[in-house]
């Protein structure tokens, strides 16, 4: 291994150190609790995960958390109403809508009516916008793009004047990571499922963030020697046995599966300079982030 290991498990739990020291001070110095509002449309059980944790992340760092779970089939005049009952609350500093929403909803307007000084997970228009423009800064930043801007920084990578290459435009993380490392100075190059040479557009980058959602697509002959490699990927493949068929697990009865990133992590890290590993590397970055933004949305709504 040629590559030096960025260890996103390490870095957040400073971040969230950080964070927790914080709001002890300020409830220390009489100031009030951050509280993160939370809303759970449906039961889709990765949905329900990811807000757990983030609820269990808000107790552990001394902070409130406000769950809402509701139906699968809420009206989107029902869910407005809340939002806008969120808005209201002086409890609430940040309000989290877990993504995906429904088909019937309209995700579009509902993010739009969460308050921009309490959108800490940076997705209103608003917020958004101010990302994509030059001399504007936006109050919160999407939690995903900003951990990996942060464990890039964390590792000493330059970022200005650094060619970068994200894979995926997603709203959630491709589109505002490439805002982002625009804002940091990055010449930026977008790639996704319709570019006409993924490899040589990948070979031209000194950072690489992959979130195209397939696994172990980014091969080691894809990464220019020294580049930092920044791996969203979270996949699910199934683990086999010597004879190549499925291990099936004794206790669930169900294939066995190993998580892997959208990088082939063990031909990338004998070329790259730097990289995440999955699990372990941008994962547990975004609750760290959005613990980060919830301490901000409290100190934006003191003033
Ligand atoms: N779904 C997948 N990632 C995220 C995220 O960072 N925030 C929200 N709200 N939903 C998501």
């Amino acid at each position: 291994m040629t590559a030096e290991l960025i260890d996103g498990t390490a870095i957040a739990k400073k971040v969230r150190a950080e964070v927790k020291e914080k709001v002890a001070k300020r409830i220390a110095d009489g100031k009030s609790q951050p509280g993160l509002a939370t809303v759970l449309v449906g039961e889709r059980i990765d949905s329900a995960t990811y807000v757990n944790m983030k609820q269990k992340a808000c107790a552990e760092l001394g902070m409130t958390s406000f769950h809402h779970p509701v139906s699968s089939d809420i009206t989107q005049e029902d869910l407005e109403t809340l939002i806008k009952k969120l808005n209201a609350d002086p409890k609430v500093n940040g309000i989290l809508v877990q993504l995906p929403l429904p088909d019937h909803l309209d995700e579009e307007r509902v993010l739009q009516l969460v308050s921009i000084e309490k959108d800490v997970d940076g997705f209103s228009p608003i917020n958004l916008g101010r990302l994509a423009q030059k001399g504007r800064e936006p109050l919160f930043v999407p939690c995903t793009p900003y951990g990996c801007i942060y464990l890039l920084k964390e590792a000493g990578v330059p970022i200005s004047g650094a060619n970068a290459v994200v894979l995926g435009r997603s709203n959630i993380v491709g589109m505002p990571a490439a805002l982002l490392l625009v804002k940091e100075n990055a010449t930026v190059t977008v790639v996704h499922s319709r570019t006409k040479d993924l490899p040589a557009a990948v070979r031209q980058a000194d950072i690489i963030i992959a979130a195209i959602g397939r696994a172990e697509m980014v091969r080691g002959d894809w990464i220019k020697p020294g580049a930092a490699v920044i791996d969203v990927g979270i996949n699910g493949i199934p683990l086999l046995n010597d004879d190549g068929t499925p291990l099936i697990s004794e206790k669930t009865g169900k294939p066995r599966q190993k998580l892997v990133g959208d990088v082939n992590f063990d031909e990338a890290k004998e070329v790259a300079g730097f990289i995440t590993p999955v699990p372990g590397g941008v994962g547990p970055m975004t609750i760290a982030m959005l613990m980060a933004n919830t301490l901000r949305a409290a100190e934006i709504q003191d003033k």
